[in-house]
């Protein structure tokens, strides 16, 4: 694939190359510190209203990259459609986040079937179409799922919270039933990211947000031997697709993710230094990250220093700038335009 497209300079990234600058992108960068999502999410009447409607996913996906000319677009959609189309209620409280239907230990669990999921998640895969023929040829599409761990931490918990305990303690009290949760969650987002790329997805990142809550053994099990199917799975059906695995909070796990993973890129947090990134993670994983969110808060000083840091830090290593979490809805665009002038000289 990145033979066809020498001018992605994302994809080159992911395939390990040098490059002069690295290729810029950030985490939810559609969103609500943009005065033009904010007015395109009151039309659309609702969160879940823009994910599910083309017609305004793929504008919200736009929309930063017109502002800033991003080196990619990260579909516009949200983790939890998964969980919603396998049968879950989904719903957004006003300021609050998201709210899921509670899976209890004892509950039996959805079948997948394939056809359906597909069905009721059809409207994103013609996002990702309709992206691929609008966005300038430089710029990289990105589709991107929840992980299984992080998928479950919201079904157990109906929420995020508490340190993902729910999903704790239902790991540790029916390890059965846990992994079968996991083992269709797994499943689903092989189906779903398969056809994502079939659709137009250049590149896929695994969101693992919840990786932090997880102890060693945990963390081998529902992060990284999941993320290893998924990857395995892609690479059978889509070869040369690249993978990006985000397990936040992973500290020193994130060695063991990379080493065993087979992702090509591996998104950092905030908590990791380059350097220990430089010399704990192999050579042939591409780094992603890892600027703190809260530098692009509207007076931070400290946006120059730090993201100089992070290019000095990444120097020498196939290097992808990102931030080590989203952007937040308080984050000041002129300082984001500020962030590129920075990153590309
Ligand atoms: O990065 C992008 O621009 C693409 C879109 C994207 C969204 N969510 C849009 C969104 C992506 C990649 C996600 C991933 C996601 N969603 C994650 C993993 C990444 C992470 O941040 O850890 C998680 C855990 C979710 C679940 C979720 N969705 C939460 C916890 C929330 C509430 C928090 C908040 O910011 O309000 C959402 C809502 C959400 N997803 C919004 C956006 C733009 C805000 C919705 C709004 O307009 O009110």
């Amino acid at each position: 694939m990145t033979d066809q497209t020498p001018d992605k300079l994302l994809l080159r990234a992911l395939s390990g190359e040098a490059l002069p600058r690295p290729p810029v992108w950030l985490m939810r960068q559609a969103g609500r510190y943009l005065p033009e999502y904010r007015e395109l999410r009151a039309k659309a009447g609702g969160f879940l209203e823009l994910c599910y409607n083309p017609d305004f996913a793929v504008e919200a996906t736009l929309q930063p990259i017109r502002r800033y000319g991003f080196d990619a677009a990260i579909l516009f959609s949200d983790i939890l459609v998964v969980p919603h189309a396998l049968g879950w209620r989904l719903w957004f409280e006003q300021g609050e986040g998201p709210r899921l239907d509670v899976q209890s230990p004892e509950a039996p669990l959805p079948r997948l079937i394939p056809e359906d999921l597909h069905r009721k998640l059809a409207p994103v895969y013609e996002t990702l179409g309709r992206l691929r023929e609008e966005l300038p040829r430089e710029t990289t599409l990105i589709g991107f799922a929840g992980a299984p761990w992080t998928l479950a931490t919201y079904l157990a918990a109906g929420r995020g919270k508490d340190e993902q305990a729910a999903a704790r303690r239902w790991m540790f009290s029916h390890p059965e039933s846990f992994q079968a949760l996991i083992d269709l969650l797994t499943e689903a987002t092989v189906e779903y990211l398969s056809r994502q790329i079939e659709a137009g997805a250049e590149a896929v990142q695994l969101f693992d947000s919840w990786a932090g809550a997880l102890a060693p053994r945990a963390f081998a099990r529902f992060s990284v031997a999941p993320a290893r199917r998924v990857v395995e799975a892609l690479q059978a059906r889509h070869p040369g697709v690249p993978v990006i695995g985000f397990p936040r909070g992973a500290g020193g796990g994130y060695a063991l993710y990379a080493r065993e993973t087979g992702i090509s890129g591996l998104g950092l947090d905030t908590s990791v230094s380059p350097a220990w990134a430089q010399s704990a993670i192999p050579a042939s994983v591409t780094l992603q990250g890892n600027l703190d969110p809260l530098t692009l808060l509207p007076g931070s000083k400290a946006l120059q220093s730090e993201a100089e840091a992070i290019l000095e830090g990444f120097a020498g290593r196939t290097h992808i700038f990102n931030l080590g979490h989203g952007i937040t809805p308080e984050a000041d665009p002129a300082q984001v335009e500020r962030l590129l002038k920075l990153i590309r000289g």
